[in-house]
């Protein structure tokens, strides 16, 4: 059997080698033999997730047509390639992309450092910080005073407490959504309820496409539900969604699932555009493929000229190809763990159906806190806290980074919480280790990929204040030197911190 999972035609293989080049071409300062340049080409598109591992390249004469060079070049080419470990070939099945053995896969999820440990450890890895007080505090003192009716009853309310459902379709609505509380579905998290999709519609062996990067823990997520995850690469520089790439993976694959961050996407950052979310919704509907949206970082739009597009699912009026998970962890705060699914009535039945053997409800208190918070004047004065936390703490780390790492590479977004950084050619891995010996916690760029992808990037978070963020930024910059000089041993990291 082929071991390959999605396959790249010579023209458009043509195209990405093309872009690269224009992103390399300062970058080259001698001249190398024409093989090696397609070589490195390949494997830069290989490192950079923009050619997913296991992709079939075209045959030789195929792409030496596309490419106008010679055969023999491109057979030179794969030949180095097959030699550095970054393709498999077999005679019969033609040739798919690989990583070299030996760069092993993070197999657990980055879990969240003890609250406690703050101080000694500072954290950039875990995507949640402070509350919006005294917002949040007088949301649950009303949300107090609201429970009396609610504990005359059993407390279970697998589909959400009514009001919080309510509250949430009229969301949708005012959005330009139109939404009945039956499109909802109240979930532990917008983790709750992509886990509640994944059990639901891929059954062992589904393929799921993804956006590559994607957000950890959502891959973590999918993989252990066994999924089969096809990775499409997201457009250079922050410029949203590759069409003609999502256009190719649902023909090539069929996906049944595909689970999309259209806003502030994490790890990226990047804003899909009006016309991307129109296409790629046509273009999911018209494959068959359940598109999930997750609007996780919707609000936290930072830059006020950033100009949010219309939700994912307003392009779908027939309401049954966008499915929308939700979630307050961004906007308020993580401790509520309060998400949401909006879909279909149907759907929804069948994940309340489901539910009564999961996790069968969420909190009562915590749903009232959050529909107080929603139908008052507590969310947008709670929400406008965040914000501008998050973008203090954004320009922080920028300044510091350019201060201190100026060889790391990033596009500073418009929004979310995330900054994906090129780590000046040194390995993400290597510096997130160094990272965990002398105090500061950031992911590796590969947590984020499929298959050893992204090992030259680290994901950075808004989520420490400056002066705090300029320690964490020294402690990184001490790391990067600690991979520079090979002052980090291979191996298990300890997991004791010092300050
Ligand atoms: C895109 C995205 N989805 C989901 C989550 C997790 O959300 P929750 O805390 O609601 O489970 C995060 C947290 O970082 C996220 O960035």
């Amino acid at each position: 059997m082929a071991q390959w999972t999605s396959a790249v035609g010579a023209p458009q293989l043509a195209r990405l080698l093309a872009s690269q080049r224009a992103a390399t071409a300062a970058e080259a300062g001698h001249r190398v033999p024409a093989y090696r340049s397609l070589a490195d080409g390949v494997r830069l598109l290989v490192l950079e997730g923009r050619l997913p591992v296991a992709t079939r390249l075209p045959a030789e004469r195929e792409l030496a047509s596309a490419l106008r060079v010679s055969r023999t070049t491109v057979a030179a080419a794969f030949e180095a390639l097959r030699n550095d470990g970054f393709l498999a070939s077999r005679r019969g099945s033609g040739s798919w992309t690989a990583v070299p053995a030996g760069k092993p896969l993070p197999t657990r999820g980055l879990e969240p450092l003890p609250p406690e440990s703050a101080g000694s450890v500072i954290d950039l890895a875990c995507a949640s910080f402070l509350a919006p007080e005294p917002h949040l505090t007088d949301a649950f003192q009303g949300a107090v005073g609201d429970l009396a009716p609610y504990t005359h009853t059993h407390g279970n309310y697998p589909a959400g407490l009514p009001a919080l459902r309510e509250a949430l379709a009229q969301r949708y609505t005012a959005r330009g959504v139109p939404t009945m509380p039956e499109q909802i579905m109240v979930t532990t998290g917008a983790m709750g309820a992509v886990a509640a999709l994944a059990r639901l519609l891929t059954p062992r062996g589904e393929r799921v496409a993804v956006e590559h990067p994607s957000y950890a823990n959502v891959l973590h997520l999918l993989r252990d539900a066994g999924a089969r995850l096809v990775p499409v690469p997201m457009a250079a520089e922050l410029a949203g969604w590759d069409l003609p790439a999502w256009q190719q993976a649902f023909r090539d694959a069929a996906p049944r699932m595909a689970y999309v961050i259209a806003d502030y996407h994490n790890p990226t950052g990047a804003l899909a555009t009006d016309d991307q979310r129109r296409d790629l919704v046509a273009a999911a509907r018209a494959a068959g493929t359940v598109l999930v949206a997750d609007e996780s970082m919707t609000d936290l739009t930072l830059d006020e000229d950033a100009g949010l597009p219309r939700p994912v699912a307003a392009f779908d009026p027939g309401g049954s190809a966008v499915i929308t998970v939700g979630s307050v962890s961004k906007a308020i705060w993580a401790g509520l763990r309060i998400g949401w699914v909006r879909a279909a009535p149907e759907v929804i039945r069948s994940l309340v159906a489901a539910r009564v053997y999961a996790d069968l409800g969420s909190p009562v208190l915590e749903q009232l806190a959050v529909a107080r918070l929603m139908t008052g004047d507590g969310w947008d004065a709670a929400v406008a806290v965040r914000r501008a936390r998050a973008r203090e703490n954004r320009d922080a780390l920028v300044t510091a980074l350019r201060d201190r790492l100026p060889d790391w590479e990033f596009t500073v977004p418009k929004g979310g919480l995330t900054l994906w950084t090129r780590t000046g050619g040194l390995s993400g891995s290597r510096i997130a280790d160094a990272g965990e010996r002398i105090g500061v916690r950031v992911p590796a760029g590969t947590r984020f990929g499929v298959d050893g992808a992204f090992e030259g990037y680290v994901r950075l978070l808004f989520t420490v204040a400056d002066p705090l963020v300029d320690e964490a930024v020294a402690r990184l910059a001490k790391a990067a030197d600690m991979v520079r000089t090979g002052a980090v041993p291979e191996g298990d990291v300890p997991r004791t911190y010092v300050a």
